[in-house]
């Protein structure tokens, strides 16, 4: 396939092809994704922080874990558009701080946009980014790296307030310059809406699967579209996370057993002596052994 674009994902939203986003965290999970030509970005998430580092929380994560993670990940790319998370205080601190992160995330991490999680208060850093030619992802909801603040990691915009407040957001972070915006755990109507109300593409976990037809809320006239982009973390996909499996999961794969198992067979081998047997064993010249053990 060839190399993804971000004029070929917006031309996707136009023609209303959904597009599949899906995680990697090194060189083997990138080569994956890159093995099937349905996927069409690869992000280097910040998730990387619990599913591969065993951190508690993405805010323990640092940008040059990031860059290492992201480069090789970089290596084992394709056709596939590649975005890696901006990780957190990384984009906080000053807009030139930030410009210096994000040419360097660009640079050593060798991909080709950039993820930043928050609404209109980070819309100058998302101009400022965006008029460098850094592409920027977006992402509004639920937004991990503000775990705490947001009292845990839990659905947001259910309510009027709450709700207006991720359209605002979405439009203004689009008007910044976005080229694309996630959506994370919001009410299926809210996410459906700004599918609808944005000219770039959106990309839903935990935001609902659109279908044909009408449906309204009291405040909220929603027009359904097929279109509706989906992300997901690779180890819940492949079914290889034991923790918390979030309402939005699915698990696609059961990974986790199928590898449990491999290590189970292969120590009993080992302890039994059948692995490795003769035909996984070099052997010597007779004559040869016995020149050297005499
Ligand atoms: O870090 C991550 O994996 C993410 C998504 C799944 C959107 O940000
Ligand atoms: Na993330």
């Amino acid at each position: 396939r060839k190399k993804v674009t971000i004029q070929a994902l917006q031309s996707m939203k136009e023609k209303r092809t959904p597009m599949s986003m899906l995680t990697a965290y090194d060189y083997p999970s990138a080569l994956a994704c890159s093995s099937n030509p349905l996927i069409d970005i690869t992000l280097v998430g910040d998730s990387l922080a619990q599913v591969c580092l065993g951190y508690n929380s993405t805010t323990e994560l640092s940008l040059s874990e990031m860059i290492h993670h992201a480069r090789a990940v970089a290596r084992g790319t394709t056709h596939p558009f590649i975005v890696a998370d901006m990780p957190f205080g990384s984009y906080q601190i000053s807009i030139e701080d930030t410009a210096r992160n994000a040419v360097k995330l660009i640079q050593e991490g060798r991909v080709e946009g950039l993820k930043l999680e928050g609404g209109s208060e980070i819309r100058d850093t998302v101009r400022k980014l965006s008029g460098l030619g850094i592409p920027v992802m977006a992402h509004v909801g639920l937004l991990p790296q503000r775990h705490v603040a947001m009292s845990g990691y839990r659905v947001q915009g259910k309510d009027v307030d709450s709700a207006r407040k991720i359209i605002n957001d979405a439009l203004a972070l689009e008007e910044a310059g976005a080229f694309s915006i996630v959506l994370e755990a919001i009410p299926k109507e809210l996410a459906a809406y700004v599918t609808q109300r944005l000219r770039i593409p959106t990309i839903g976990i935990g935001a609902g699967s659109q279908t044909d037809g009408q449906v309204s809320r009291s405040y909220l006239p929603i027009t359904l579209c097929r279109w509706h982009p989906q992300v997901l973390v690779w180890d819940d996909m492949m079914g290889t996370w034991a923790g918390h499996k979030a309402k939005f999961v699915r698990r696609f794969g059961d990974l986790k057993t199928e590898r449990d198992s491999a290590i189970q067979k292969y120590a009993e081998a080992v302890k039994l002596r059948t692995f490795p047997d003769d035909s996984e064993s070099y052997t010597m010249d007779k004559m040869a052994w016995e020149e050297v053990s005499r």
